[in-house]
């Protein structure tokens, strides 16, 4: 029999099958890095570089870096942890989240993994970008003022519901999450209630109409265990996926 491969997770020993990345092997053995764009059902997509980790001294994408045996892994020094508040400090003032005013605090994965980090104030001058709200379609309003672009709603709609719904126009700061239809309203594309595409946003962009405000906020699914006990928002029911 083959030899068991492993590497070492902070001062865990992590055992890894071929083909996987860091992530993969760390989720698997209950070991949580912090991550936003990455979901085990997709593809990696390594934009949100939350998942920063040190390999062997190098930073690295724990979503998207293959696991190589002996291996050594930071993914919970202070510098690590200051790389990451970094990034989400970024995230928080290239869009507009008013976290108290959203119906998805308490459920939401950026806000979850801000206060995993202890990311205290955004740091950064905000960008107050002009962003809009599509309340065009029935059942599903989208808010552009909080999208992270993780392309999460795009690889779901494009693989699983096979409709190709959303797409990201644009490079760098210009970058933006677009609809695919005719007149760019959500209204006017195929997008139902039951695709997948709408139950993985990491944040409260897309949101199913008619059901905000369920649960009150201190009941939500970060109120009661942090992301780092119950991970990913999509991974849970209905219930708990929204506010
Ligand atoms: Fe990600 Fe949500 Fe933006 Fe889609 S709408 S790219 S799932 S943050
Ligand atoms: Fe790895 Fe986003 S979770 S880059």
């Amino acid at each position: 029999m083959p030899e068991q491969q492993t590497f070492k997770l902070d001062s865990k020993t992590i055992p890894f099958r071929d083909g996987d990345t860091i992530m993969d092997a760390a989720l698997r053995a209950g070991e949580y890095i912090p991550h936003l764009c990455h979901n085990p059902e997709f593809t990696p997509h390594g934009s949100c570089r939350v998942c920063v980790v040190s390999a062997n001294g190098r930073h690295v994408s724990a979503c998207t870096q293959q696991a190589m045996n002996d291996m050594e892994v930071d993914n919970r020094s202070d510098a690590i942890m200051d790389k990451r508040r970094n990034l989400l400090q970024m995230l928080f003032v290239e869009g507009n989240h008013v976290c108290p005013g959203c119906e998805k605090s308490g459920a939401c994965q950026l806000q979850a993994v801000a206060y995993y980090t202890n990311m205290l104030s955004p740091h950064y001058t905000h960008f107050f970008p002009k962003r809009s709200v599509d309340a065009s379609h029935a059942d599903i309003a989208i808010d552009f003022n909080r999208c992270i672009l993780c392309e999460l709603c795009v690889r779901a709609s494009r693989d699983v519901d096979r409709k190709n719904i959303f797409s990201i126009s644009g490079r760098g700061i210009k970058a933006r999450l677009v609809i695919n239809s005719d007149t760019g309203k959500l209204g006017d594309s195929d997008l139902t209630a039951t695709d997948k595409a709408v139950h993985v946003c990491p944040v409260g962009a897309i949101l199913p109409k008619h059901r905000g405000y369920d649960k009150p906020i201190g009941e939500r699914l970060y109120d009661r265990q942090p992301v780092s006990q119950v991970g990913d928002v999509a991974a849970h029911d209905e219930d708990d996926n929204h506010g």
